[in-house]
């Protein structure tokens, strides 16, 4: 069912009904989350999506629960027009584009705290961004009411923490990754790249050089986790003004930083690197048995 005739719903309570009827007559819910300001990178969500999929969603919703203090709530670019018409022109059926009274009524009191994993990496440097993410995301699930739910590995961590949530709550929804999306020099897309000014965007591109190098040198044999980190950091503070918040090498489901990196085991090298008040994220997945 491709529809060019996209829906635009506010109220959860709407869309629920809608994905009753869609599964009571057997249609094949998509979903895809997001926090709008669309780009390349959402649209191959979309196109995933839409590829296996009888009816499509996409939320658009600035999260207020996943920023902290000082972070870019209130700037977070918001392109409602444009949106709309990238989310058409990718086959969405149904946007939806709840506001937070919606969201978080008065009185709203429940939140999902996924342990461990959303202590490390990103939620050290974010405390209770993953709380966020994890109440929206269970939230969003139970509106919408997916088969399938579409997580780009941009947001590696996200991603291990949405799949562990599903896992422990007994959500019946399955969990999609798709390959992160880059510009042609390798930035990955994000919505805080149009923050970056003309040599914070002509530095960027080595983060992904510096990910590059280091899954080639595991993949060559190194194990030095450490070593690999310091090289990483060199290459980046060489050739850019980019700042590290952090750098890791950890075991890619558990986000235990590893010392020694070992054959079989999957690694995930991530890093965290500021531009001025611009924070990118990036990651690269290694598979060190190959
Ligand atoms: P947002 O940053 O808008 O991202 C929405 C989805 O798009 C996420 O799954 C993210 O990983 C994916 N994405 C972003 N950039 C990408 C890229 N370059 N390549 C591939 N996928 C990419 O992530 C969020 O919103 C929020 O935390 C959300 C899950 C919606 C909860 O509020």
């Amino acid at each position: 069912m491709h529809s060019a005739n996209l829906k635009i719903l506010h109220a959860p309570a709407d869309l629920q009904t809608m994905a009753d009827a869609w599964r009571r007559s057997g249609k094949q819910i998509g979903f895809v989350p997001t926090m709008g300001a669309l780009h390349e990178g959402h649209a191959a969500l979309m196109r995933q999506a839409r590829a296996a999929s009888d009816v499509v969603v996409a939320s658009l919703f600035v999260n207020p629960t996943q920023f902290g203090k000082g972070e870019d709530f209130a700037k977070y670019p918001r392109t409602l027009d444009s949106d709309r018409e990238r989310a058409r022109a990718e086959g969405v059926d149904v946007l939806f584009v709840p506001d937070s009274a919606a969201m978080y009524p008065t009185g709203y009191a429940t939140f999902v705290d996924v342990e461990g994993l959303s202590s490390v990496l990103e939620g050290a440097s974010r405390p209770g961004h993953f709380r966020g993410v994890a109440t929206v995301v269970i939230k969003l699930l139970n509106i919408v009411k997916p088969h399938t739910a579409y997580f780009g590995q941009k947001d590696a961590q996200q991603v291990a923490v949405v799949k562990r949530m599903v896992a422990d709550l007994n959500i019946d929804a399955r969990i999609v990754v798709v390959p992160t999306v880059r510009e042609p020099d390798g930035l990955a897309l994000s919505s805080r790249n149009v923050y970056l000014d003309a040599a914070q965007r002509s530095g960027a591109p080595v983060l992904h050089r510096a990910l590059r190098a280091a899954a080639e040198r595991i993949r060559h044999g190194v194990t030095d986790a450490p070593g690999l980190k310091a090289e990483m950091a060199d290459m980046i503070t060489s050739a850019s003004s980019g700042v590290v918040d952090y750098l890791s090498v950890a075991h890619a489901e558990t986000l235990m930083e590893l010392t020694t990196v070992s054959t079989g085991v999957p690694v995930l090298i991530s890093l965290a690197v500021r531009f001025g008040t611009t924070r990118l994220i990036d990651n690269i997945l290694v598979d060190s048995n190959s």
